[in-house]
């Protein structure tokens, strides 16, 4: 409940993304103004920077429902055909993790987004035919971690793609201030600052991060949040100077110690931390990678200069 208490309703209280927001609030004027379904949107970037709130958003900015659901819960054709048939006109559908939808449903997205139709295939052999059934105008909203990982017939039925990007210290802080607000949390603006350095640019770490502290501000003080209390809480947590966790620093520590500093395959990498593949691309290393702890080389990752710096290890 308080997850979804803290999710901006409006595009107007959305704080970051200043980019995606803006143009966005102009596709959908121009649709609105039109009568139209939105044109369908790709929203991708690294977990946790809001794509579901966007999709919401996006929803609430049209006056139109929404329906979420994920690329792995659309097991059959029939699951998606059901979905799209009980759409309403304009409405959303939102469809997270969509590089993960498999191939037979996909093939039935592509009429729907492009001609709103249903193509159905009745009988079997020489007698089989298709029939063709109108579905709503609807707006189809993917969200995915990397856009690579679409089929190039997917990705080109999307007339909007927004590439979400980490946000600033600055955007987490009034973030962080502003949930607090909801919350009831008393906090100091050099406290939520604090949390906002080590959030690694992710609004989900921030809140999370806030809660967390929260308790500990309630156990150990008087229920209010200081940059002293929030300096203890995060050490407790693990979470280090520049939000780095257990498992970035395992992650650095092992390509600098196991691999002398690499390059190592992904896969070696995964194996070596217990992590899945996959986990560390969409998870962990955008953050390492854009802040240049590790360079992604064709034979792998790498730990660069500021990773053993970072640890107060000599970079030979
Ligand atoms: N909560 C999570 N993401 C947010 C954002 N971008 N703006 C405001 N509140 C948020």
């Amino acid at each position: 409940v308080e997850e979804t208490n803290l999710r901006p309703r409006k595009l107007e209280e959305y704080i970051g993304q200043t980019k995606v927001k803006e143009n966005l609030m102009v596709f959908i004027e121009a649709a609105k103004k039109r009568n139209e379904a939105l044109d369908h949107v790709l929203l991708y970037g690294p977990p946790g920077l809001g794509k579901t709130t966007l999709a919401s958003i996006i929803a609430s900015e049209l006056g139109v429902n929404i329906r979420i659901t994920s690329g792995p819960a659309i097991e059959r054709p029939g699951d998606l055909a059901a979905i799209l048939t009980n759409l309403g006109d304009y409405d959303v559908l939102f469809i997270d993790e969509i590089h993960r939808l498999n191939r037979s449903v996909e093939e039935i997205l592509y009429p729907a987004m492009e001609d709103y139709a249903l193509d159905i295939i009745i009988g079997k052999g020489p007698s089989a035919r298709s029939i063709r059934l109108d579905l709503p105008k609807f707006t189809l909203i993917g969200a995915t971690t990397r856009a690579g990982m679409l089929t190039h017939p997917l990705r080109d039925r999307f007339g909007v793609i927004n590439r979400l990007d980490m946000y600033s210290p600055e955007e987490l802080n009034l973030i962080i201030q502003r949930s607090a607000n909801i919350l009831n949390i008393g906090i100091d603006e050099e406290a939520s600052y604090e949390i906002a350095k080590r959030s690694r640019g992710t609004p989900r770490i921030s809140n999370r991060l806030l809660k967390r502290v929260r308790d500990f501000a309630q156990v150990k003080g008087d229920g209010f949040i200081t940059k002293k209390i929030t300096q203890d809480s995060l050490e407790a947590l693990g979470v280090d100077q520049i939000g780095l966790d257990e498992v970035d620093r395992n992650l650095l520590l092992s390509i600098i110690n196991k691999f002398s500093g690499g390059p190592v395959g992904l896969d070696t990498l995964a194996a070596t931390i217990g992590e899945e593949p996959e986990t560390i691309e969409d998870v962990y290393e955008p953050f390492l990678i854009q802040n240049g702890f590790i360079n992604k080389t064709p034979r792998g990752r790498m730990a660069t200069k500021l990773a053993y710096e970072h640890f107060g290890l000599k970079y030979e």
